[in-house]
């Protein structure tokens, strides 16, 4: 005789970003569907002890209007939070393959052992070598997950990497069989990832992000953060040109960035990007059809709507979560992906 359990209904995502944390509710079915979506700020300083009771407060109102049905949860933790490495290593006689990569993973992380946790998973390997994407966060801001989910009585089911879940995600909805560019124009970085096929070939982090302009106009016009951010957001015509310079700072660097990334690429592999897919909140800031220009490679926004049904979700909040949502519902759909 066999049991027969039933499958959870719906699951939560939560994507604690540098700049907010975005809850998404997805409930099973075919295709999926967004039943809600919504985000509070996060301290500019970002997550510290002292803060969590006030982001339990928000975020326990902001659940209680979203009326969440479910419980159970897949965090996303961000990739700056955390290291994300491609490894690869020779097998040797005298060492099981777990040794091997629990040495490797210990001699990269460039924190003491003890002040992360880790996991890994080999995406190829032979008889001579083993290559694998090694995954380390550092265990304070874990337990801040842990201390926040707690107290939000949540069921917790897993904290994932957000670059990895957003590539699943992306995978599911596309299906590229040519290497791909995937860009979270995130606040305090951009995470730049090579898709191929499936895996990561590439994932790189860097320290721009959509704070550089506001860092940038509250420089330049002498104001506080929180009073840039108002003025980008609301575009004042006053200070047109303050915003338009801040902003090409910060695309210049960027795409610098990005040149190199698939420079660097192309002379490993002599392979090409066929495509580049933008998500984070800079998706709303960043010139698409100049980026195409720039680099000659397609460019457009990824289109989550294109798999998940929206019929509950506002229409005028659809491009924003379309952007900035990606990662959570990428979280929440964790497991429908991987179970049905
Ligand atoms: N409609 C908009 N117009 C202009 N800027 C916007 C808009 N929506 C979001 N942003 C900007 O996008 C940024 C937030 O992006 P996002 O939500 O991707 O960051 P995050 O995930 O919290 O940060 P990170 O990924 O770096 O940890 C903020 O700087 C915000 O000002
Ligand atoms: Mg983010």
């Amino acid at each position: 005789m066999a049991l027969i359990l039933s499958k959870p209904k719906g699951f939560l995502g939560i994507d604690f970003g540098s700049y907010s944390i975005k809850v998404a509710e997805v409930m099973r079915g075919s295709p999926p569907e967004l039943r809600s979506f919504g985000q509070v700020r996060v301290p500019l300083e970002g997550i510290k002890e002292e803060e969590i009771e006030q982001i339990v407060k928000r975020l326990n109102d902001l659940i209680n209007n979203l009326k969440i049905k479910t419980r159970k949860t897949v965090a996303c933790i961000s990739s700056y939070a955390s290291i994300i490495k491609r490894i690869e290593v020779t097998l040797t006689d005298d060492k099981d393959i777990d040794e091997i990569i629990k040495e490797e993973t210990e001699a990269q992380i460039p924190f003491d052992i003890e002040e992360v946790y880790y996991d890994y998973y080999i995406i190829d390997s032979d008889e001579e070598k083993v290559e694998f994407l090694m995954a380390a966060a550092k265990k304070e801001a874990v337990e801040h997950i842990l201390e926040i989910t707690e107290a939000l009585n949540l069921e917790l089911i897993a904290i994932d990497i957000d670059v990895i879940t957003t590539g699943n995600l992306f995978e599911q909805i596309y299906k590229k069989e040519s290497p791909c560019l995937l860009l979270d124009l995130g606040a305090s970085k951009t995470t730049i990832t090579i898709w191929v096929k499936n895996k990561p070939h590439t994932i790189r982090d860097i320290g721009i992000g959509t704070n550089d302009i506001k860092n940038y106009i509250a420089e330049i016009l002498n104001i506080k953060i929180d009073d840039a951010e108002k003025i980008i957001i609301d575009k004042k015509e006053e200070y047109k040109n303050t915003i338009k310079d801040g902003i090409k700072e910060y695309y210049k660097r960027l795409t610098d960035q990005i040149e190199e990334t698939i420079n660097t690429y192309k002379g490993q592999t002599k392979n090409t990007i066929s495509q580049i897919f933008i998500y984070g909140g800079g998706e709303e800031i960043i010139d698409k059809k100049s980026l195409e220009k720039r680099l000659n490679i397609k460019t457009e926004t990824i289109d989550v709507f294109s798999y998940i049904n929206h019929k509950n979700i506002n229409k005028a909040t659809l491009k924003t979560i379309k952007s900035t949502g990606l990662t959570a519902i990428s979280a929440a759909t964790r497991e429908i992906i991987h179970n049905d």
